[in-house]
C-alpha cells in the first residue's frame, strides 16, 4: 500500500516539515507559562515536609510572616476550601494525587507541600518558605525497595473505561508451563525514574471576580480546566487554561498536581496575581515518577522454539494517595503467539510522591521484562532472537480475538537487521571486536497502543487568503502547531506559511491531551472534518444559498444558485465539477466579494481509547538493533550504535517523526544504563534530587542513531492513517541494550539501569 498516489504532492503530509514554531522559539519569543508578566505579580514557593511519614504536630509560620516582602503564608487553617475533583467520562476531572493540597496534617511522602510562602519576590518567597517550622510526630518511612504485593483490596483505576489488559489469562498455563521442555524463570526490576522536563513545573493563577485564569505548563489543558472548577466549585466555563509553548513534561504534566490549586488559592485569597515556578529539587518530590516494578517471566518453549507458555506477574510500587495503574503487562497479551498465558499485577504502596505516566507508562517498563525474557530465552534455545520471535508472530490479538489494524512487524525485523547488518552477529559472548573494543549487539522489538481521545476542532478560510485552524489541544515540543498546519494545509491547499495555528487554550474546542502518543491521532478526523465544514460553509456562501444574507450583486455569478454537489474544492479554489479548477475561484476572493471576513467550519471526532469491544487491535510495532562497545580494561560501556524501525502508519512529518524517536532512544539509553532516584530509607528523601546527581543521557552519551519508518497507513485510526509515535521509541530500547550487554560481557543485569559494578564480577 502506497500513500502518495492518495495524497497530492502539494500536501506537505508525509514530507519534511520544519516546524512552523520554530522560528518563534529560537528567537525567544514563544512564550512559556513563566514568561508571561502581570501587573502585581506575586511569587509563591511551597514548604516541604521533611518527613515522609507521619503528621503535623505544630507548623511555626510567626517568624517567616514578619520577613520582608512576605504577603502570606497559607497552610491548611487558612488556604480556605478546595474540593476534590471527581473523574468523569471523556478522561476529564483526573488528577494522580487524588487529596487536595493541605486537607489534613498527615504526611504520606517527603517533600509533600506542608504551607505555601507568598511574596513580592521569588527570593523572599523562598527565603520564608525556608523558615517556616514544622513539628512532627515522625514514623519509619516505607521506602523498601523489594516490592511484595499488598493485601489490600485493588480497586483499580477505571478513569479509562474497562481495562481488559489487566489480568489476561488463556489455555493452562501452569500444565502448560510444567511440561515445557525449555523454561525459562526470572524477575526483571526497573527503578524509579523522575521525568525531569527541562521547564519545570510552572503555574501563574489570575482571578477577575468569579473568573481564573491559569497560565500552566500543562499536557491536558482541558482537564485541567475541568479540575479546577470542581476545587474552586465553578461552572467550567469560569475557568480557562493557557499553555502555549511547553518545554516537555514526559508524562508529568499530563495530570494536574496540587501546585495548580495552591497557587489559585493563594491567589484568590490575595486578589492578585500568583506565580509558583517549582524549583529543580521539589521536581523530584510531587510531580510524579515513573514506578519501580518488579516483574516475574516465566516463558516456557519447544525446542524448536515455538512458545507454549507466557506468565507476566508484575508488582508495581505506588504511593499512599495516587490512583496511578502501572500497566506493565498491557502488551503480553498480543506481542507473540502463545497459546497459554497469565498476566497478573500486584501493588506495593510505600512512602513516596505519587506515582504518574512516565513516557510509554506500563509498557516501557513491562516490554523490558518481556523482550529481556525472550532475548534470554533465545539464547537457551540457540536459537537468533530474531528468528525467536519471527517463529512466533501471531496472526491476530490472541487476547481480544480481532485482527491487528496494520501490524508489519516482520518488516521491522527485517529492514532493521538489514540496516544493521545483524547477519554478521556472531552469538558468542565477547566475540565480536573492533579495534581493541569489545562489540556487543543485541536487539529487541517493541508497541505502543494506538487510539484516539475525543477531539473537536475548527477551521476558518479567511478573506486575506489565510487560514487558521484551532484546538484546545497543546504542543509539548512534539510537532502538534506544524502536525496542526499540515492538515489544515492538506485539506484547504493554502501553504503552511499562509496557516495560522492556535492551541492551548481553554476557550478554543476541546482538544485532546498530548499523552498516550494520541495526540495527533484524535485532531486527524476533527481538523479535516472542521475543514470540509469551512469548505461547506464557503460555498453556501458562494452559491448565495440560503442562510446568509449575501449582497446578490457581490456573487460570482458563475456560482450562483448552484447545488454543492456540482461543486468542487481543490487547493484553495472553488469551481464548477463540469466546467474545471481552470475557471474557478480562489476562496478569499469569494469572501471579500461577498463582503465576509471568513468561513468557518467545526470538526468533531470520538474516542476510540477504552472501547471494550474494539473490532480491530490498533498498536505500533517497532524493533531496536543496539550495539555497545566494552572496554573492560577501564570498565567502560558506551552504547556505540543504534538502528530502529517504526511502524506507525502515516508519519505526518517525518523530519519531526525521526526527531521523536531519536529522543526516546536517548531517553532508554538513560533508561537501561543511567536514570534512577534513590529514596534515603531513613528520612524518605530522593536522595539525587538534582540534574548534577539524577544521571540523565546527554549528547555526549547520544549514538548515531538511524531511524526507518516503514509506509503503512493505518486507515482504522483515521483518514490519512497516522497512528503516533511520541512513546513507542523507547519501549524494547532497554532490553536490546541489555541484551547487547551481555553479548559484550558476558553478564545478564536484570535490574535497571546497568552499573559499572554490575559488569566488574
Ligand atoms: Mo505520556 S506518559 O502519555 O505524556
Amino acid at each position: 500500500m502506497s500513500v502518495t498516489q492518495e495524497i497530492p504532492t502539494t500536501s506537505p503530509i508525509g514530507r519534511d516539515t520544519p516546524r512552523v514554531d520554530g522560528p518563534v522559539k529560537v528567537t525567544g519569543k514563544a512564550q512559556y507559562t513563566s514568561d508571561f508578566h502581570f501587573p502585581g505579580l506575586l511569587y509563591a514557593v511551597p514548604v516541604g515536609a521533611t518527613i515522609a511519614n507521619g503528621r503535623i504536630l505544630e507548623l511555626d509560620t510567626a517568624s517567616a510572616e514578619k520577613m520582608p516582602g512576605v504577603r502570606a503564608i497559607f497552610h491548611r487553617a487558612n488556604i480556605g476550601k478546595i474540593s476534590r475533583s471527581t473523574p468523569q467520562p471523556n478522561f476529564q476531572g483526573i488528577c494522580e494525587e487524588r487529596r487536595p493540597p493541605f486537607e489534613d496534617d498527615i504526611i504520606r511522602y517527603y517533600g509533600q507541600y506542608i504551607a505555601l510562602a507568598v511574596a513580592d519576590t521569588f527570593e523572599a518567597a523562598r527565603a520564608a518558605a525556608d523558615a517556616v517550622r514544622a513539628t512532627y510526630a515522625a514514623e519509619k518511612p516505607n521506602v523498601e525497595t523489594h516490592l511484595e504485593a499488598d493485601d489490600e483490596p485493588d480497586e483499580v483505576d477505571t478513569t479509562f473505561g474497562p481495562r481488559h489488559r489487566l489480568d489476561s489469562q488463556r489455555g493452562d498455563i501452569d500444565a502448560a508451563f510444567a511440561s515445557a521442555p525449555v523454561k525459562l524463570d526470572q524477575t526483571y526490576v526497573t527503578p524509579s525514574e523522575t521525568h525531569n522536563p527541562l521547564e519545570p513545573h510552572a503555574t501563574t493563577a489570575i482571578w477577575d471576580g468569579p473568573m481564573l485564569t491559569l497560565y500552566e505548563s500543562s499536557q491536558g489543558v482541558v482537564n485541567l480546566r475541568t479540575v479546577l472548577a470542581q476545587m474552586f466549585d465553578l461552572p467550567n466555563e469560569n475557568v480557562r487554561v493557557i499553555t502555549r509553548f511547553v518545554g516537555s513534561g514526559f508524562g508529568s504534566k499530563l495530570w494536574p498536581w496540587t501546585l495548580c490549586p495552591l497557587a489559585a488559592a493563594a491567589a484568590r485569597q490575595l486578589g492578585r496575581p500568583v506565580r509558583l515556578v517549582l524549583p529543580r529539587k521539589m521536581m523530584f518530590h510531587a510531580v510524579g515518577h515513573r514506578p519501580r516494578t518488579q516483574q516475574r517471566v516465566r516463558l516456557g518453549a519447544t525446542p524448536d522454539g515455538k512458545l507454549v507458555s507466557l506468565q507476566h506477574d508484575y508488582i508495581y510500587q505506588r504511593s499512599m494517595l495516587d490512583a496511578h495503574h502501572e500497566d506493565c503487562g498491557e502488551a503480553t497479551p498480543f506481542q507473540y503467539s502463545v497459546p497459554n498465558l497469565r498476566v497478573t499485577f500486584g501493588r506495593a504502596k510505600r512512602n513516596i510522591g505519587g506515582g504518574a505516566d512516565m513516557r510509554g507508562p506500563g509498557r516501557v517498563p513491562g516490554l523490558y521484562a518481556t523482550e529481556s525474557a525472550m532475548n534470554e530465552l533465545a539464547e537457551q534455545l540457540k536459537i537468533d532472537p530474531v528468528k525467536f520471535r519471527i517463529l512466533n508472530e501471531p496472526k491476530i490479538d490472541e487476547s481480544l480475538r480481532v485482527p491487528f489494524s496494520s501490524r508489519h512487524l516482520l518488516e521491522c525485523f527485517e529492514l532493521g537487521a538489514e540496516k544493521f547488518g545483524w547477519s554478521k552477529r556472531t552469538p558468542q559472548v565477547g566475540s565480536m571486536k573492533r579495534d581493541s573494543l569489545t562489540l556487543g549487539w543485541g536487539m529487541a522489538g517493541c508497541s505502543w497502543i494506538a487510539a484516539r481521545f475525543p477531539a473537536a476542532a475548527t477551521v476558518e478560510l479567511r478573506a486575506d487568503g489565510t487560514v487558521r485552524v484551532a484546538c484546545a489541544t497543546q504542543d509539548i515540543g512534539t510537532g502538534t502547531y506544524t502536525n496542526l498546519a499540515q492538515l489544515a494545509s492538506h485539506r484547504t491547499g493554502v501553504p503552511l506559511d499562509k496557516v495560522e495555528v492556535a492551541l492551548g487554550d481553554t476557550s478554543l474546542p476541546e482538544g485532546p491531551l498530548s499523552g498516550g502518543s494520541m495526540a495527533t491521532a484524535s485532531v486527524v478526523p476533527a481538523v479535516l472534518a472542521a475543514a470540509d465544514n469551512a469548505i461547506a460553509s464557503l460555498m453556501t456562501i458562494a452559491t448565495g444559498t440560503t442562510g446568509f444574507f449575501v449582497p446578490r450583486e457581490t456573487l460570482i455569478n458563475r456560482f450562483e444558485n448552484r447545488q454543492h454537489d456540482d461543486l468542487a474544492f481543490n487547493d484553495g479554489v472553488i469551481f464548477v465539477k463540469a466546467d474545471g479548477p481552470a475557471k474557478g475561484v480562489r476562496f478569499d476572493e469569494i469572501l471579500r466579494s461577498a463582503n465576509l471576513r471568513l468561513a468557518t467550519g467545526s470538526g468533531k471526532s470520538e474516542a476510540t481509547f477504552g472501547n471494550p469491544k474494539p473490532k480491530f487491535s490498533t498498536h505500533s510495532f517497532g524493533c531496536h538493533f543496539v550495539e555497545v562497545t566494552w572496554q573492560p580494561e577501564i570498565a567502560r560501556l558506551r552504547v556505540s550504535r543504534v538502528v530502529t524501525v517504526i511502524d506507525a502508519g502515516q508519519i505526518l512529518n517525518p523530519l519531526a517523526g525521526r526527531n521523536q524517536i531519536q529522543g526516546a532512544v536517548v531517553m532508554g539509553i538513560g533508561m537501561a544504563l543511567l536514570e534512577h532516584t534513590s529514596y534515603d530509607p531513613q528520612n524518605g528523601a530522593p536522595i539525587n534530587s538534582s540534574l548534577a546527581d539524577y544521571i540523565v543521557a546527554v549528547n555526549a552519551d547520544a549514538p548515531p542513531i538511524e531511524v526507518y519508518f516503514l509506509d503503512y497507513p493505518d486507515k482504522e485510526i483515521n483518514e490519512v492513517g497516522a497512528r503516533g509515535i511520541g512513546e513507542i521509541g523507547v519501549a524494547g530500547i532497554a532490553a536490546a541494550i541489555t541484551d547487547a550487554v551481555h553479548h559484550a560481557t558476558g553478564v545478564r543485569v536484570r535490574e535497571l539501569p546497568v552499573k559499572i559494578e554490575n559488569l566488574l564480577a
